[in-house]
């Protein structure tokens, strides 16, 4: 089974779904001597399968899959009514028309199917967003030679990852870009510093810790792995390399000396996320609802809609936006490896 340990730079290119991370982005990481990821949320098991298909056909053998795990709680329609009154006037300012509610049903992403894939693909790292899945999971994962990690945002989290059978835990602070994984998308995410959640779940949890958020330098890279993970996760600082498919919107958005602040906003997705502040965030944050994934659909013509206007769509961002620069990205996995 791949161990995290053996990547010759301590360095994991984040899942980043929605368009930002391409299998040339994967392939990128990998040659660099990190670990690249494909981001499988959100998209059709096909689509995962062809993504995986190119990632071995340019020769990259190690590599992970990140998988969103299903809500546990039920969507609350009617929070998702009083959110979508908020929105109408503002979606029809854009011709589109909202979705009623009794069509956002419960959606688990294909989990059962994307689980099947990985088996059936073998893929050496399959990790997890959102949730801990099942101990039988872990159990089908590892029969079929799959190290499997959770993204986990307290050291409790970190616990109930290693009692389900996670070889490894992916430890998110506060500064991260995108989505928070908390196990309950209606908890405010903790504030607790990196650091010192890489500290409470070194002294309870002995799984090997990949670390992520707000991570931009090659010195704060360093003092993170300094604490005891294998590796740094990063996301943001990948955004603007040559490689990622991110919108053009919205990396020159992270590029905009004008915008300076991110938030932690509910308002795209009903996931806690973060995000460059913009027109959107100020206007939606406050009457968001967290009931991913019925928010996500919702916003979704709405973000299509405006796909090139930056204060209209999910401008994920973590703390160290400034650092992301236009290069290929295996210099900037070797600059922080
Ligand atoms: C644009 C974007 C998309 C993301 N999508 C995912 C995802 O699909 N799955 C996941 O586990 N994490 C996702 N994340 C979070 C990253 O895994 C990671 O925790 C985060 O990028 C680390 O913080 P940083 O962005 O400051 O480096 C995403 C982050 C960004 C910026």
């Amino acid at each position: 089974m791949f161990d995290l340990r053996d990547l010759s730079r301590g360095v994991v290119a984040a899942p980043m779904a929605g368009g930002p991370t391409t299998p040339d982005l994967v392939v990128a990481a990998g040659v660099a001597g990190g670990l690249g990821q494909l981001a499988a949320g959100y998209l059709a098991p096909d689509k995962v399968r062809a993504d995986i298909a190119a990632v071995r056909a340019a020769g990259t053998e190690a590599f992970g899959v990140n998988i969103f795990v299903p809500e546990s709680q039920p969507i609350d329609r009617d929070a998702v009514a009083r959110y979508r009154a908020e929105l109408v006037p503002y979606a029809r300012g854009l011709g589109v028309t909202l979705p009623e509610v009794d069509d956002l049903g419960e959606d688990d992403d294909h989990f059962d199917a994307k689980i099947r894939l990985m088996c059936d693909e073998r893929i050496p790292v399959v990790s997890f967003a959102f949730g801990c899945p099942s101990p039988d999971v872990f159990d089908e994962l590892h029969r079929h030679g799959c190290s499997a990690g959770v993204t986990v945002t307290t050291a409790a989290d970190a616990e109930i990852a290693q009692q389900a059978g996670a070889d490894w835990v992916c430890v998110q602070g506060p500064e991260a870009g995108g989505h928070r994984s908390v196990f309950d998308r209606r908890t405010t995410p903790p504030t607790l510093s990196l650091d010192q959640l890489i500290g409470e779940v070194v002294d309870r949890v002995p799984l090997p810790i990949v670390a992520a958020g707000g991570i931009s330098t090659p010195d704060r890279a360093d003092e993170v792995r300094s604490l005891g993970p294998v590796a740094v996760q990063v996301g943001t600082v990948l955004l603007r390399t040559d490689e990622a498919g991110t919108k053009p919107a919205h990396a020159a958005a992270l590029a905009d000396p004008d915008r300076t602040e991110t938030v932690v906003t509910w308002a795209f997705s009903g996931r806690p996320a973060r995000a460059l502040r913009n027109l959107f965030t100020d206007r939606f944050s406050d009457a968001a609802v967290a009931e991913y994934p019925a928010v996500n659909t919702l916003t979704g013509g709405i973000r299509r809609a405006a796909s090139s206007d930056p204060d209209g769509i999910n401008l994920w961002a973590g703390s160290g936006f400034r650092d992301a620069v236009v290069e290929p990205a295996a210099e900037t996995i070797a600059r922080l490896g």
